[in-house]
């Protein structure tokens, strides 16, 4: 890995505490970032580089997956310093500079310069088009950009942003980041069937019925009202996260690729999936809102009454959908995707059903579909469903074949990213072409939402969503796992 200046702007937030910081502790642990790392962070407020170092140490015996070890803390910490900074604000770029530029000098390194912008949307393209005419992304070495989501709030929100980046970076240099991409267990999927042959002849178009993706969340709105009222379910985790999670199931993967072919393929996956018209969006996609309920015992209040909310919000935190991809691989095999807050249980999974032709043939008591289910988050599990006889009864019952590594030791989604960009390996991030097929394919949606085409139905915190949407699988006969 070259030497570099790693650049955060938002040192002061909430992702740099809990994600950033501890991620890169992690990997200088493991030895994977350069020992002559510069880390500049930015936030409004005025700080020395002490205090700014120990809160960074704060952030780390909070948050990191490893335990602290004093012995390489100090080092780690003097690769840190601070800047107060004001997006808008010509001086501040100035400021920025000569920093950047000093450090370079001490430390002898060469001008390759990492931007990582962890700020509100709206300050994105005014950062980026100020790091252009104040010099700052003017370097004789390289320069890349990470950008945290929402990449735009709709299709046309979304290209703007895109040409105001381009004018400064280039895609090459860009790198969206959508964390799910970054789980352990997603990665998996590109080389799911390359390492297991076996998978190969079960994970196709003759035997599987149907796809599921959840991620179901025990949370609420938290403290993000401000944010979550306006995006909604739809743009917070379906145009990112869920989306992203259909393109590497689809991927289905015989041999090795490079990450370009893997690109190639996901915008490939997302140009077939098959567009829901506004007028059919009633038949295909459900979205509820969760009323007062309770969560492991606790009560806990509707979304409307949640703090910052509008207390007649038609927001959603809830959706779900069906959508078909239509290429030789996929073609007439339903995903069913889902994600909501406030539901009965925290887990990120894909189970994917295989067609049941023993009940179709003759039926037995007991008998079920078999199922292969990747658990993603929190656990990380494969399992593969099989009906087993109950010599008593003659009855058959499920029994799991369960997989499950321990996920403790694992890197967390935010180090192995970080790592990749910083090595300039962009296979696990968003690029421009995915993200605006993703919002062509949401547009629709969000019209018929804005034109009230779609009912907002309620369920109660701690269920399992509306029973609307069981009703979506029901019509084909299935059921959600
Ligand atoms: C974020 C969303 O991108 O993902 C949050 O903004 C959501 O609303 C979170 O809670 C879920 O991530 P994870 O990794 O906990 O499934």
């Amino acid at each position: 890995m070259q030497d570099m200046t790693f650049v955060l702007f938002g040192a002061t937030g909430d992702l740099a505490q809990r994600k950033l910081f501890p991620a890169l502790y992690n990997l200088y642990l493991d030895g994977k970032i350069p020992d002559t790392i510069s880390i500049v962070g930015l936030g409004r407020n005025y700080f020395s580089n002490e205090v700014f170092q120990s809160k960074v140490e704060k952030a780390l015996r909070a948050y990191s997956r490893r335990d602290i070890q004093t012995s390489g803390l100090q080092r780690f910490l003097t690769k840190f310093r601070y800047c107060a900074f004001d997006a808008t604000d010509k001086e501040s770029y100035q400021r920025l500079n000569e920093l950047i530029e000093n450090r370079e000098k001490e430390l002898d390194i060469p001008e390759n310069r990492f931007f990582y912008l962890s700020v509100a949307p709206s300050l994105v393209d005014v950062i980026t088009s100020n790091l252009h005419t104040s010099g700052v992304s003017q370097t004789k070495g390289w320069k890349r950009l990470i950008v945290e989501k929402p990449f735009g709030s709709d299709l046309a929100s979304a290209q703007q942003l895109n040409k105001k980046l381009s004018k400064t970076f280039s895609e090459e240099e860009i790198y969206r980041i959508d964390h799910y991409l970054g789980k352990p267990m997603v990665q998996n999927l590109e080389t799911l069937v390359l390492a297991n042959p076996a998978l190969e002849s079960l994970l196709n178009h003759n035997q599987i019925a149907n796809i599921q993706i959840t991620a179901s969340e025990t949370v609420g709105v938290e403290t993000r009202a401000d944010y979550y009222d306006k995006a909604g379910a739809i743009r917070d985790m379906v145009q990112n996260h869920l989306l992203q999670l259909v393109m590497m199931t689809a991927l289905d993967l015989p041999k090795k690729i490079t990450a370009e072919e893997i690109r190639v393929n996901k915008m490939e996956i997302m140009k077939s999936i098959r567009p829901i018209l506004k007028e059919n969006v009633y038949q295909n996609v459900v979205r509820g809102q969760y009323e007062s309920g309770e969560i492991f015992d606790n009560p806990v209040v509707g979304y409307k009454k949640e703090q910052g909310v509008d207390s007649s919000s038609k927001n959603d935190t809830y959706f779900a959908a069906r959508l078909y991809i239509d290429n030789p691989s996929w073609s007439g095999i339903p995903f069913y995707i889902r994600t909501g807050k406030r539901m009965n249980q925290k887990s990120t999974r894909i189970v994917i059903e295989f067609k049941n032709k023993v009940k179709e043939s003759f039926p037995i008591e007991g008998i079920t579909p078999n199922l292969l289910i990747l658990e993603i988050s929190p656990d990380e599990s494969i399992s593969l469903r099989v009906n087993m006889k109950d010599p008593s009864s003659n009855r058959f019952d499920p029994v799991y074949i369960n997989f499950s590594t321990n996920s403790e030791g694992l890197p967390e989604a935010y180090e192995l990213l970080l790592f990749d960009a910083m090595l300039g390996n962009a296979t696990f991030f968003a690029n421009w072409k995915e993200v605006e097929l993703s919002w062509k394919w949401i547009q629709p949606l969000l019209e018929a939402y804005q034109e009230d085409m779609l009912p907002l139905y309620p369920y109660p915190a701690g269920s399992s969503g509306p029973e609307e949407a069981s009703q979506l699988l029901l019509s084909d006969q299935f059921k959600w796992w």
